[in-house]
């Protein structure tokens, strides 16, 4: 079958081609139908089919004769550490721990907090809570106290799981005393919370909330899995939106299970029993998909990295754990590769190491520069894919489907749509554009299983953000083209979301930590192009009248205000004292023609400027910041 074939028939036929990838799953009761329209626009899948994801991930293969194979491959690259956990040890240790959750009294429903690094007790306790049909949510270990007490007031769990640190080059990550920290910012109190112990940095525990990993499960009974309807959440992620209040994207169980396992043959041609490797974290939805859900729901190995592509202890680490582990397909962001690169830019390591059962490289998260993929094709000698998605759609809207067919590549594009999405470039209007015309990327309703139902607690700003736009379909975010042959390219956001190092944040939210700091009268915060990360954030603050203040000190201050409220992960570091922001004549600042200058490119003075020479005094004050780069 061609890639063709494969979408015209789900296009002629959406329910059957669903049907049929339903089949896959193995179902307390199969689904009577796959598409649940009657509260259009929001759609829902498999509504009424009864399911459990863990099973799926890890019951079933057990049942099937997988118990010996690995499951997770857990490689610290920071500590040395290397452990093996079957799927017949990853089940009892998974039903151990969901059944300490159920005898605290989590149930189907209740939400739980999860933050905690690389290690594989992240993965059972996500598992755990799939068992029971808690709801769990995991937050990324860069954030910082403030954004987890955000995300706990907004899903107000019943537990949290964390662990005592984290390990970054070079430092220790102390969670607890963040975990202690947000538990103190947050209105909601969570009742218990559950602490691994790293040898690391071991944590003081508060007496009668919090339990170690061990004994609290001390003596627990096994839980069985918990049935749940098909449309029964899974999860809440949270995702940068265009404010503070970052969005709770909420993922059901059935459309996600069969979502995909359909990507895992098809996508990326994948088959039970292979070692495929998505070095990610598991607070990021890549984490969620493919280092958790995909490859278990596929009977796959996975592996749980900690570390970073350089310095851990060098650019080879991504070739060591290939070879060692016997990777077969490699999923990261282009970063990774720019900074393996820079570090090693002949190759010289990727040599050292036997990569010839490696197949394929994958990459997303961010735009993948074509120099990027060239110099990836020619050192690994292997298939170099792009693919584009977001945290909403949970998989890809836009791929190379290598199991179905291998596409020609054009790079700079993720290639075509995959079945289920139908993607549209817009202009300002709604309407299509001819192909080729740059314009907002918009995708045709009904999204495929696996999207987002809606956000957690709120329809309404679910329908605000992606549905009013453009009447009939999903709005993006991003801006790109189409061309002749169907292959999509994503130019930039179309909103205040960038990209850093493959991580989605959010400059509204940054702005609003620096409006508060009290010298402030006005700020804007804008993505630069950066050779590593793809983009920097970049803030401009103009002070209060009589504030005569050295403006390194109230510099050094917003940066630090970024790092502690939002944590280190927004790579906040480059900030200026600016008289006054441009702005148009109704009082919108103009952050896309500072990005412009900043990044050197040719602008048009917008008709509605209200001063021009505002744009004269930034293009000096980021000369001395040396922007453009
Ligand atoms: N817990 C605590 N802090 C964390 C963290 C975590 N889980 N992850 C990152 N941080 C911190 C880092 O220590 C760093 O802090 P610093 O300012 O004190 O140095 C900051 O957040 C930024 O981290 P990072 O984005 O990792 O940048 P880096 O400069 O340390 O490394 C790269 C650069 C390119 C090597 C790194 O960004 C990378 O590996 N990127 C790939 C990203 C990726 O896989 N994205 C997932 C999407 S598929
Ligand atoms: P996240 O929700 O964190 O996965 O981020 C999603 C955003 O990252 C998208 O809306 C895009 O802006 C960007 N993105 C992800 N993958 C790609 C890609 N392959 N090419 C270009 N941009 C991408």
């Amino acid at each position: 079958m061609r890639y063709k074939d494969v979408y015209e028939g789900w296009k002629a036929d959406p329910e059957g081609f669903w049907m049929r990838a339903a089949e896959a799953v193995d179902w307390i009761e199969k689904p009577s139908r796959a598409l649940d329209d009657s509260k259009a626009p929001f759609y829902r899948w498999f509504t009424d089919a009864v399911c459990n994801t863990c099973w799926n991930a890890l019951d079933r293969h057990v049942a099937a004769g997988r118990a010996d194979q690995a499951a997770l491959i857990h490689d610290s690259a920071i500590t040395g550490a290397k452990t093996t956990i079957s799927y017949g040890e990853l089940l009892a240790r998974v039903a151990r721990l969901a059944g300490a959750l159920a005898a605290r009294g989590v149930v189907k429903g209740d939400r739980v907090i999860i933050y905690m690094p690389m290690v594989p007790e992240a993965v059972e306790a996500m598992l755990a809570c799939a068992r029971i049909g808690a709801i769990h949510s995991v937050v990324f270990g860069g954030f910082a106290a403030h954004e987890l007490a955000v995300r706990i007031d907004d899903c107000t769990p019943k537990a949290i799981i964390a662990a005592s640190c984290g390990l970054e080059p070079g430092r220790v990550v102390h969670y607890k005393p963040l975990l202690d920290a947000a538990i103190d910012q947050a209105r909601h109190k969570p009742e218990f919370c559950v602490v691994l112990q790293r040898e690391q940095a071991p944590a003081a525990l508060v007496e009668g909330r919090d339990f170690e990993w061990q004994a609290f499960q001390h003596g627990a009974e096994p839980a069985e899995c918990v049935p749940l309807r098909g449309d029964d959440p899974l999860y809440i992620l949270y995702t940068s939106g265009t404010t503070g209040q970052p969005k709770g994207v909420v993922r059901d169980n059935a459309g996600h299970m069969v979502a995909l396992i359909w990507t895992m043959q098809n996508l990326y041609g994948v088959a039970p029993g292979e070692v495929f490797w998505a070095a990610s974290d598991v607070g990021w939805v890549v984490g969620h998909s493919y280092i958790v859900y995909a490859p278990l729901l596929t009977g796959c190995t996975s592996i749980v990295f900690e570390g970073k592509p350089v310095g851990t202890p060098d650019a080879g680490t991504f070739w060591r754990v290939i070879a060692e582990h016997g990777v077969k397909v490699l999923f990261t962001a282009p970063t990774a590769f720019r900074a393996i690169k820079r570090e090693d830019p002949a190759g010289d390591l990727i040599r050292k190491y036997d990569l010839s059962g490696f197949r394929t490289l994958f990459l997303a998260g961010e735009r993948a520069d074509p120099p990027t993929i060239a110099w990836a094709e020619t050192h690994l000698g292997v298939p170099v894919i792009d693919h584009w998605w977001q945290t909403e759609t949970g998989w890809a809207i836009a791929g190379n489907p290598i199991g179905i067919e291998h596409l020609p590549v054009k790079p700079g594009s993720p290639t075509v749509a995959m079945p289920g999405y139908e993607i549209r470039v817009l202009d300002d209007a709604g309407q299509p554009v001819p192909a080729g015309t740059l314009g907002a990327i918009a995708i045709k309703l009904p999204l495929p299983p696996g999207m987002a139902p809606t956000l957690w607690q709120a329809d309404e700003r679910f329908a605000k953000s992606y549905l009013e736009t453009f009447p009939g379909y999903y709005e993006t975010g991003d801006a790109g083209v189409i061309d002749a042959d169907g292959y999509v390219s994503i130019m930039a956001r179309t909103d205040d979301v960038i990209n850093v190092a493959g991580h989605r944040l959010s400059t509204g939210a940054m702005e609003e930590v620096l409006a508060g700091h009290p010298d402030v009268a006005e700020c804007a915060v804008i993505g630069v192009a950066d050779q590593l990360k793809g983009q920097l954030p970049l803030g401009f603050v103009c002070l209060n009248a009589g504030c005569e203040r050295p403006h390194d000190e109230i510099v050094g201050e917003c940066v630090g205000r970024v790092r502690d409220r939002i944590g280190p992960v927004a790579a906040f570091k480059l900030a200026l004292v600016v008289e006054r922001l441009p702005k148009t004549r109704s009082g919108k600042i103009l952050r896309a023609t500072m990005v412009r200058i900043a990044d050197g490119e040719d602008y048009k003075m917008p008709a509605t400027i209200e001063d021009p020479a505002i744009l004269d005094e930034i293009a000096a004050a980021l000369a001395r910041l040396g922007y453009p780069a």
